[in-house]
């Protein structure tokens, strides 16, 4: 007696025969949920009972998680041409080929990815993951599988065209669910002798797959009905809670993220820096000009003339520096602004909220005298010196 074996395909659709939430917005390719919202279909692909799927460049882009998903075998990964390790210690991503069960037809499932989705994924280097060719993977299992199960299908990561060509160069798989990019086909397409199907991208379609097969596992029909997830799809009450839950924790991640950004741009705008007396001189040219011409735009010459090796700069260097050991000051002679000698803000203070408010910063003799200070005190007189600094 013949049978009827229904295949629900493309994998990510598995799950939303009953789900009913717009899957299209649902997989998101914000940074910020897209981790989240992989783990939820993930999650709702274990309930449901997927029984087999191969890891596409979206799927291999979440590594980290794909590897916990792999390990904890909580869904039926397959992987024909995917393996880890280099060498002797190369061993296979995790099952070659599945078998299973369907409407009494024993199945042989096999999954293929294609180079160019292999070579956009973004996979870190310690995964150590390598590729084997699609049609050497085929030709390799083909002949186990033959013995093995009635109805070989294989779960395309590669596109249509692409897919095509494997079918022809290498005969023998029953059916193929092409998965990559694809649309939703309004029936099944023939390739050589295997039925193809596609059943549309971003899990918006339920792809259904009728086979009949007769008692030598020869399938006498194949058929597609391949239905839009639109309002005529019945909801289950627990899938939707689910998916509400995680659309609400979507959005809590977006302003979290939103809040730490604003946070992040008001430090940066807010935050007190040395600037430099190039950035002074833009608006303050003849101040410039004029502090140029004294001895605190060479103090740190002066200084490094004066080191003889035996000196420790570190005990030195503060009164030869602007914003020595203040926040945004100096750090080093290399960095960004310069910040070498007794620069304008040693005296007028950090120019970042002069500079945004146009306000400027008094100062009196104290803060000479943090530097003109004990032995650097020398016959110190404010009045005197002010008349040397002062810049008319
Ligand atoms: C960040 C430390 C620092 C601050 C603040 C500072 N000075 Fe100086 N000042 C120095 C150093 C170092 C020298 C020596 C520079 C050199 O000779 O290369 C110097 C030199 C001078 C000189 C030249 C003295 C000479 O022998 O020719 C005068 C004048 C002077 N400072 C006045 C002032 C006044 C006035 C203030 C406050 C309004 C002030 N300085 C603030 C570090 C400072
Ligand atoms: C507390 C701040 C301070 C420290 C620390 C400091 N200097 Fe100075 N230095 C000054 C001031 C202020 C002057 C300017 C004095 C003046 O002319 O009135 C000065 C001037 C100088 C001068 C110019 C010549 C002179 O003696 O007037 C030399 C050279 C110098 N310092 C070397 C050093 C060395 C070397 C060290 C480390 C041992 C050092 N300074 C540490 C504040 C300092
Ligand atoms: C050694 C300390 C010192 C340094 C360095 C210094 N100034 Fe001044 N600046 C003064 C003093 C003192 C006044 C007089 C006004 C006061 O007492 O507040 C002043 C006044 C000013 C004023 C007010 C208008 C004017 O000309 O009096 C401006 C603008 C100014 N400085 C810009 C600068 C700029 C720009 C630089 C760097 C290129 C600079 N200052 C470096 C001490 C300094
Ligand atoms: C974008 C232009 C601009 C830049 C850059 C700028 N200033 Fe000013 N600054 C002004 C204006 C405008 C005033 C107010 C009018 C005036 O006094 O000339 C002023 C005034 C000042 C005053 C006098 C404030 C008072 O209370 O009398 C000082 C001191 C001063 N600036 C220092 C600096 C220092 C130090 C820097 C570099 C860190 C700097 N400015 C960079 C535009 C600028």
């Amino acid at each position: 007696m013949a049978r009827r074996a229904t295949i629900v395909d493309s994998l990510e659709a598995a799950g939303i025969g009953v789900l009913h939430v717009d899957l299209g917005d649902f997989v998101s390719t914000q940074n910020v949920v897209k981790q989240q919202r992989t783990q939820y279909l993930w999650e709702e692909m274990t309930r449901l009972g997927v029984k087999a799927t191969t890891p596409g460049k979206r799927e291999l882009s979440e590594w980290r998680m794909l590897e916990d998903f792999l390990e904890s075998g909580e869904i039926p990964f397959v992987s024909s041409n995917l393996y880890r390790g280099t060498g002797e210690e190369k061993r296979p991503l995790t099952n070659r080929y599945l078998l299973e069960d369907v409407g009494g037809v024993r199945f042989g499932i096999v999954g293929l990815i294609g180079a160019a989705d292999f070579a956009r994924a973004r996979v870190p280097d310690d995964a150590e993951l390598s590729f084997q060719e699609p049609a050497e993977a085929l030709r390799e299992l083909l002949p186990e599988l033959e013995t093995k199960a009635e109805v070989v299908v294989l779960l395309s990561q590669i596109d249509r065209d692409a897919t095509a060509e494997l079918l022809h160069e290498v005969p023998g798989v029953d059916v193929a669910l092409i998965g990559n990019r694809a649309r939703a086909d309004d029936e099944i397409v023939m390739e050589g002798e295997t039925i193809t199907n596609q059943s549309g991208v971003r899990g918006q379609w339920a792809g259904i797959l009728s086979l009949i097969v007769d008692p030598t596992g020869h399938i006498v029909k194949g058929e597609a009905h391949n239905r839009p997830l639109d309002k005529l799809v019945a909801k289950d009450p627990d899938v939707l809670q689910r998916a509400q839950a995680a659309n609400e924790e979507s959005d809590r991640l977006r302003q979290e993220d939103l809040l730490a950004q604003k946070q992040e741009r008001a430090a940066r705008e807010g935050s007190t820096r040395y600037l430099g007396a190039e950035t002074c001189k833009r608006c303050h040219v003849s101040e410039y000009e004029q502090w140029k011409s004294t001895p605190h735009a060479n103090a740190f010459l002066t200084l490094k003339k004066d080191l003889g090796g035996m000196q420790d700069a570190d005990a030195c260097i503060g009164c030869h520096v602007t914003g020595f050991e203040a926040t945004g000051g100096w750090i080093n002679p290399n960095t960004n602004p310069d910040l070498r000698n007794v620069q304008c803000e040693a005296c007028h203070g950090p120019g970042t909220e002069h500079v945004r408010t146009g306000g400027g910063t008094r100062m009196g003799e104290a803060v000479c005298t943090t530097c003109h200070t004990g032995e650097f005190a020398k016959d110190w007189n404010y009045t005197k010196y002010y008349e040397l600094v002062r810049h008319d």
